[in-house]
């Protein structure tokens, strides 16, 4: 059989040289450059990765065109209608979705590993109460590796098994006593007899001793209406493919660190606003506009190639169509409109933004849709979480997929350390 190939041709030394192209399971083709820099004494060039594969995977596939994206196959419509999160993190871990019993047997272990060794409590004090909560996060994230140095020689599964469901059942913990440490209140520890979801919930907003009364934001109680909202949000941030904060996932992984601090660092790049960080940016834009009048002006702002005013929430490297998460926030937020009082003038803000971008020639012709940030920021306002909580709750998501992916790094024999050239322009 004819091998599919590409022959590249040097037009200034007439030098052909052939590639191999590789056929995924799903996606385009891909061309096996490996061997480029010892053919042709030349580099290729792609920074910010926009044609490069970095990696094989069978963990998430996304078709930016198709505005598709499916977790081990499965489509995450599917997933975000039939199964919570801890389903999810039980199909990305183990590439099929768990019998009654193994789910049964997943979430004890998830809910009796959530505590935080007494050392690693004490951490939280040394940071100002003004910290943003990522960088606590991140930093309480490196601080678990130190309890943990038998995570960076494993080979056994059932060690893997053992060091992802740690720092899945602890990230929530984490990021509640980080929050809490910023309002200077005392931590609430994890519930055992609460689900993952609402045992999150729980450690945000409980007054100590769990009583959930009296609690800041009026609720007597967590509503179940709410741990759906926030259980489809972390299932919809479980994996997201080669992202960027992935992609500085494998790359420590790379260099033979420890899971933990692959993770912290994955925490540190999803802070940003191009990534992970939109979110925040979001809700503080949609506050900065003010009211529906001043939309139309800030739209234009934003289509001034002159100004770097950039419209948060809009825009993917990859959904060039729509982002599918989005859509199914959008579907989810029309539906808990009334019971989550989304009613609210940032809402008609969102709502006026969206219209008018979904519209304009600028935002059309670029294919800048909302994107899962955009529906994120406005769900957690209506949940009454605040502004500095909504990226630590995508790392809360996706930290299932960054370990996965951190796995499937390290059982990959043909992988190598990351280290890319570059175009040299100086003296
Ligand atoms: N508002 C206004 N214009 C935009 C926006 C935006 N949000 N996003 C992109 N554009 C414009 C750019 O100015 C550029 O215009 P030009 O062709 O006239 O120069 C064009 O669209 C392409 O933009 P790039 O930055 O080249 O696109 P890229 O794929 O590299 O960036 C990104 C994608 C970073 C998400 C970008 O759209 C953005 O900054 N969006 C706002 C931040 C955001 O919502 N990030 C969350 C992403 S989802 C996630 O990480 C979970």
């Amino acid at each position: 059989m004819k091998k599919n190939t590409m022959t590249l041709t040097n037009n200034m030394t007439g030098d052909s040289y052939e590639y191999n192209i590789l056929e995924g399971t799903r996606g385009p083709s891909v061309l096996d450059v490996r061997t480029f820099f010892a053919d042709t004494g030349m580099f290729t060039y792609d920074p910010g990765f926009t044609s490069t594969s970095a990696c094989e995977s069978t963990v998430t596939f996304i078709d930016g065109g198709k505005g598709e994206l499916r977790y081990r196959g499965i489509a995450i419509e599917d997933l975000a209608k039939n199964n919570t999160y801890l389903e999810t993190c039980f199909l990305l871990l183990n590439k099929r979705l768990p019998s009654k019993e193994e789910l049964y047997a997943f979430d004890l272990e998830i809910r009796h590993r959530s505590f935080l060794h007494e050392g690693l409590r004490h951490l939280f004090n040394a940071f100002p109460d003004n910290a943003h909560p990522m960088a606590t996060l991140s930093a309480a994230v490196t601080a678990l590796s130190t309890f943990y140095n038998d995570h960076i020689e494993m080979n056994k599964e059932e060690e893997f098994l053992e060091m992802s469901h740690r720092i899945i059942s602890k990230m929530p913990t984490i990021a509640a006593f980080a929050y809490r440490h910023s309002l200077g209140i005392p931590f609430i520890q994890p519930d055992i007899d609460l689900g993952f979801t609402k045992n999150f919930l729980t450690m945000m907003r409980a007054y100590p001793g769990g009583k959930m009364h009296l609690c800041p934001n009026g609720h007597e109680e967590i509503k179940n209406v709410e741990v759906r909202a926030l259980d489809t949000i972390f299932t919809l941030h479980a994996d997201h493919e080669q992202n960027a904060s992935t992609t500085v996932v494998r790359g420590v992984a790379s260099t033979g660190a420890h899971p933990y601090v692959a993770i912290s660092s994955g925490i540190s790049a999803l802070w940003g606003r191009a990534h992970g960080g939109a979110n925040e940016s979001v809700i503080a834009q949609l506050e900065y506009i003010g009211s529906v009048e001043n939309v139309e002006a800030f739209i234009q702002r934003a289509k001034d190639p002159d100004d770097d005013f950039r419209l948060m929430g809009f825009g993917h490297r990859v959904y060039k169509n729509f982002d599918p998460r989005a859509k199914i926030l959008k579907s989810l937020q029309d539906e808990l409109r009334e019971e989550l009082n989304l009613d609210t003038e940032l809402m008609a803000i969102a709502r006026k933004i969206e219209e008018i971008a979904l519209n304009d020639d600028y935002f059309v012709s670029r294919n800048l849709y909302p994107n899962i940030d955009f529906y994120t920021g406005i769900i957690l306002t209506a949940l009454q979480i605040p502004k500095s909580m909504f990226t630590p709750i995508f790392v809360i998501g996706r930290t299932v997929g960054w370990i996965t992916q951190w796995i499937e790094f390290k059982k990959d024999k043909t992988s190598k350390i990351a280290r890319p050239r570059q175009l040299y322009l100086g003296d």
